[in-house]
């Protein structure tokens, strides 16, 4: 695998004048965040060697590099998700890319159930801890100490420093924002009540179908994170209402305004 990390960060060395130490990936209905990246560069997955290509409605499938701010970033606009048929480890090849490129911090983004009572849809989420319920993991296999350890502690798998941080920024900028545990789901389904209930009762905030590879690979490389939710619609065992990916989408871009603010202030003050 390594081989083929290192072949697709090559190709990208070659395409971009300057690497930067900040990733985003930005999840459902958060792709327009990219309009705020200055002098901006994009590279469609399809051009990129070893990259999966995004099918999802909504995600659009580049990197793009550029500056948040000051800060030179690179960002994901679009993401490969379990449910498309990927394995683990083609959702998680970007990261690796990453990591193989100097990223140091990967700032995560996603649409997603709210089970927690105080949520409103529209509310921004910052996950605090996560809880894998994809079947598998993606660093089942035979590990390759290059890439990390073989048994990583995910103790820390969101970082305390930059939710502190991030808590700050919303606080200055008078943005509500929760804190919450995320529920990683395989999908596609949304949740039965008795699901959203279910992982409510098991210790989830909100449920959703991605960030939980992602973020275990980004730990594995030993790449610092930071991950929020949008909360687009509320589940549980007393809630008639019925989820759908328009809804989401459209929910997300309402909730994007506030996202970008804390987004933006973050990566500019992380260091
Ligand atoms: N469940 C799972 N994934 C989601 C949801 C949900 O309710 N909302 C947005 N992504």
């Amino acid at each position: 695998m390594i081989e083929k990390i290192e072949q697709t960060a090559e190709y990208i060395r070659t395409r971009v004048a300057s690497l930067p130490d900040t990733a985003i990936i930005l999840g459902t209905g958060l792709g327009a965040l990219v309009d705020h990246i200055e002098d901006k560069q994009f590279i469609p997955y399809s051009e990129i060697p070893n990259f999966p290509v995004s099918t999802v409605e909504g995600h659009s499938g580049n990197l793009i590099f550029g500056r948040l701010g000051s800060k030179p970033v690179m960002a994901m606009q679009g993401r490969f998700h379990y449910y498309e048929g990927y394995d683990m480890k083609e959702v998680t090849f970007p990261v690796r890319v990453m990591k193989a490129l100097g990223i140091k911090t990967l700032f995560v983004s996603n649409a997603a159930g709210g089970m927690n009572k105080e949520f409103q849809v529209g509310d921004i989420m910052i996950i605090t801890d996560h809880i894998n319920l994809f079947p598998e993991n993606p660093l089942r296999g035979k590990n390759d100490p290059r890439l990390g350890t073989r048994f990583p502690a995910m103790t820390e798998a969101y970082s305390h420093k930059l939710i502190a941080l991030a808590d700050e920024i919303a606080a200055e900028k008078n943005i509500r924002v929760m804190h919450g545990v995320y529920v990683g789901v395989t999908g596609p389904t949304f949740e039965t009540p008795a699901e959203y209930e279910a992982y409510r009762i098991m210790g989830g905030d909100a449920v959703g179908m991605s960030t939980v590879p992602e973020v275990i690979v980004a730990n594995h490389a030993g790449i610092t994170v930071f991950g929020v939710s949008v909360i687009t619609d509320l589940g549980g065992k007393d809630v008639t209402e019925v989820p759908t990916h328009e809804e989401v989408q459209k929910a997300a871009q309402a909730a994007q305004p506030k996202m970008m603010e804390i987004m933006r202030e973050l990566v500019a003050r992380a260091e």
